[in-house]
């Protein structure tokens, strides 16, 4: 108020900033609201504002080329501020309770979220990719980012089974739509969804920017740069890079030539194959003290930071067995919570016995357990 000058001067240029601010509203408004219409058109009202400046509206819609898409959207609305996202995929067999249940893997996923130290906000940050429609509604229901992604000829609505034809295209799928999301600049987390998130995984990742791909194991041999470890593809922080994205590219063009394999098996085989050294890769290896899974436990209640319930293989015991974790979980936090003396110790705290994926090999290949 001491100088009215600058601030009549300030009321001019905040005219002038929302003016272009409404400018450049309209422009992704209008190049976004044919593809995502039906979420974005209650916006259509705001646009008014714009009416008395046709010419800049046109000047700057060939100026702003914004190229923005549904996967663009969401990626952009999910991501933390250093363009890091989480990602996982979601089926029909994953996200709706089948008629005995009484839960899905989806919700004890998202539940691991709640129950878990520091999680509840990396919510936030999460896209889910639903392979089929009901997926998708599903997804929408629980006010979660989602992303549909579309795939000709196949429904992979089912529960797939391991190693089944199905199972292996839908792995495919997802490698394609993950090297677009590295294309795009995001750096991402990859989870199955039958990993629980117990703690804060960033707080166990590697900050170290030189490192592209730290990605979880079956069993840790204690050298995390050695390339014989039994790698896990169901949980990794990649960085986007011009390195990781040629690794991602060279795993999805050899799908042509990986008949009966897994991808999981032919990114195996590329790291085996030498491709670490040939791009110039840092590859860490997760130690399942903190990224563990039903094949290793973690050693140690205190430090763990996810629980996957790899080394199974049908859904139905992956629940069973991923609920007794939760179980677990609570009743370490409750203890916990109620420990006065510093000195008590958690060894006695040690995981219920994964019986229903122990079970789950000896159940004929054809019989779908959500049948
Ligand atoms: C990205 O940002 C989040 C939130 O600020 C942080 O927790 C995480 O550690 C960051 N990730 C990396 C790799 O620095
Ligand atoms: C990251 O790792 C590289 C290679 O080990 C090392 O030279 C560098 O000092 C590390 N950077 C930080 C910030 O720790
Ligand atoms: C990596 O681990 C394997 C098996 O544990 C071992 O035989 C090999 O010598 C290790 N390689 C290096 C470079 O340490
Ligand atoms: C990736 O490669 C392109 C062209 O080869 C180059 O212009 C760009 O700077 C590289 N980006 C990074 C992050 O290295
Ligand atoms: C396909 O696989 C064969 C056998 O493993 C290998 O010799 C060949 O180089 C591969 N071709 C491509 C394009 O990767
Ligand atoms: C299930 O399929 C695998 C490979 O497809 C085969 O090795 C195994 O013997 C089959 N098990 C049963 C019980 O049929």
């Amino acid at each position: 108020m001491d100088h009215p000058k600058h601030s009549s001067l300030g009321l001019h240029l905040t005219f002038l900033s929302l003016l272009l601010a409404c400018v450049v509203y309209l422009c992704i408004w209008l190049s976004s609201s044919s593809l995502i219409n039906p979420l974005f058109s209650f916006q259509k009202h705001d646009v008014d504002c714009t009416a008395q400046t046709p010419i800049a509206a046109v000047t700057t819609t060939t100026e702003f080329n914004v190229v923005e898409d549904e996967l663009e959207t969401i990626l952009a609305k999910a991501s933390m501020d250093n363009k890091s996202v989480i990602i996982a995929v979601i089926n029909k067999a994953y996200a709706v309770q089948d008629v005995k249940a009484d839960t899905t893997m989806l919700d004890l996923f998202i539940e691991s979220f709640w129950q878990g130290e520091g999680t509840r906000t990396l919510v936030n940050h999460l896209v889910l990719v639903a392979v089929d429609q009901i997926a998708y509604d599903r997804c929408m229901f629980q006010r979660l980012n989602c992303y549909r992604l579309e795939t000709d000829g196949v429904d992979f609505g089912g529960e797939k089974l391991y190693m089944s034809e199905d199972f292996i295209k839908m792995m495919w799928r997802r490698t394609w739509l993950l090297l677009e999301v590295l294309k795009r600049g995001y750096s991402f987390v990859f989870t199955d969804t039958d990993v629980l998130w117990l703690r804060d995984p960033f707080t166990k990742l590697s900050k170290n920017e030189t490192e592209d791909l730290q990605i979880s194991t079956d069993m840790f041999f204690g050298d995390p740069w050695n390339i014989s470890q039994l790698i896990n593809t169901g949980f990794y922080y990649i960085r986007s890079n011009n390195k990781t994205i040629a690794l991602f590219d060279r795993w999805y063009t050899s799908k042509d030539n990986a008949t009966g394999l897994k991808e999981q098996d032919v990114l195996l085989n590329l790291i085996r194959g030498g491709i670490v050294d040939e791009l110039g890769l840092r590859v860490r290896f997760l130690d399942t003290l903190y990224f563990s899974g039903f094949c290793q436990d973690s050693k140690d209640f205190e430090q763990v930071s996810t629980v996957h319930a790899n080394c199974c293989r049908s859904i139905v015991a992956k629940v069973m067995d991923l609920k007794a974790i939760l179980g677990d979980w609570k009743r370490f936090k409750k203890f916990m919570s109620h420990k006065r003396s510093s000195g008590t110790s958690t060894r006695r705290f040690q995981w219920t016995g994964h019986f229903g994926c122990l079970n789950s090999w000896a159940v004929p290949n054809n019989s779908g357990s959500n049948s």
